[in-house]
């Protein structure tokens, strides 16, 4: 069994991506820009927005943070966007999510240009993500993929389980790995809140990559030998042996899946650690303009 260190490969990202901004800078190039927009004071979003605006320090980009109360309307909201849209110096920006109720989601993030969509959720890149034209892909799958590639994880003809059909993980995720080339090429199942017979699906995975939010929905007993584990779940559970009073719970359940698998992620410290770099890492390749002109 191998221990898949998201933490590890993430800081290697980070210095990867540092050095390259190192020369950009040199080379009087501008600095990559990402605004945040916060809205409220969720106390996860909180956590994630401070990590995001921390990480653009440590790899040298621009960061701000706009916040709202949670009152804010839709309006001034999208009057933010359009602001952000035209404004040259910012690179890319994101909309931290959830939204208050009384704002819709899917309109805050259809006014985002998808030139400086770097969060990757605009039906622009979602649309060309699934046809296979150059994009913003969403962090989390982004990240899985970068896993899988710099582990050298085969995927060719392997039969790949997702559980869960999110728009942010388990539909972008499903179509990555059923695309032409590595990593890609998998014989992709997706499975849900209504497929029955889940177990006997997970049993014939090569890759199962679980994204349901169900904290240990996978046990040991539904996965063969060898498999590879990819755990995106993150769920919150109250613990009184860490400071913040909680503690993140995965959707398998590590301790009975690990002595079978070829590959597994933890949580903390798998996926998690991927999904900021890959924001960073759109966030320079929109600095450069690289995907969009
Ligand atoms: N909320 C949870 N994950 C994300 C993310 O990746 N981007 C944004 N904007 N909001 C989120």
């Amino acid at each position: 069994m191998q221990l898949i260190d998201g933490k590890a490969i993430a800081a290697q990202i980070k210095k990867e991506i540092a050095e390259e901004v190192t020369i950009i800078k040199a080379n009087g190039g501008k600095t990559p820009h990402l605004v945040a927009v916060l809205v409220g004071h969720d106390g996860g979003s909180e956590t994630y927005v401070s990590n995001k605006v921390r990480t653009c320090e440590e790899v040298g980009f621009k960061s701000t943070l706009i916040r709202y109360e949670s009152d804010v309307t839709e309006e001034e909201i999208l009057a933010c966007v359009e602001k952000l849209n035209k404004d040259a110096d910012v690179d890319g920006f994101i909309v931290q999510l959830p939204l208050p109720k009384h704002i819709s989601e899917e309109k805050v993030i259809e006014a985002i240009d998808y030139r400086k969509d770097v969060d990757g959720f605009h039906p622009i890149n979602v649309g060309r993500m699934s046809i296979g034209l150059p994009c913003f892909v969403s962090a989390t799958p982004a990240g899985i993929v970068e896993l899988l590639k710099r582990y050298n994880i085969p995927t060719q003809g392997k039969n790949c389980v997702v559980l869960g059909r999110s728009n942010i993980v388990g539909k972008p995720i499903a179509g990555l790995m059923m695309q032409k080339g590595y990593p890609g090429d998998a014989t992709v199942t997706v499975c849900h809140s209504r497929t029955p017979n889940i177990k006997e699906i997970c049993l014939e995975a090569d890759i199962i990559i679980a994204a349901m939010g169900v904290p240990e929905f996978l046990k040991g007993d539904m996965v063969k030998e060898g498999v590879t584990v990819i755990d995106v779940g993150t769920t919150r559970v109250p613990s009184t042996e860490t400071k913040s009073g909680f503690k993140l719970k995965g959707d398998v359940a590590f301790d009975e899946v690990v002595a079978k698998a070829g590959f597994i992620t933890p949580v903390p410290g798998g996926v998690g650690p991927m999904t900021i770099i890959s924001l960073m890492r759109n966030t320079l390749l929109a600095g450069k303009k690289e995907i969009y002109k």
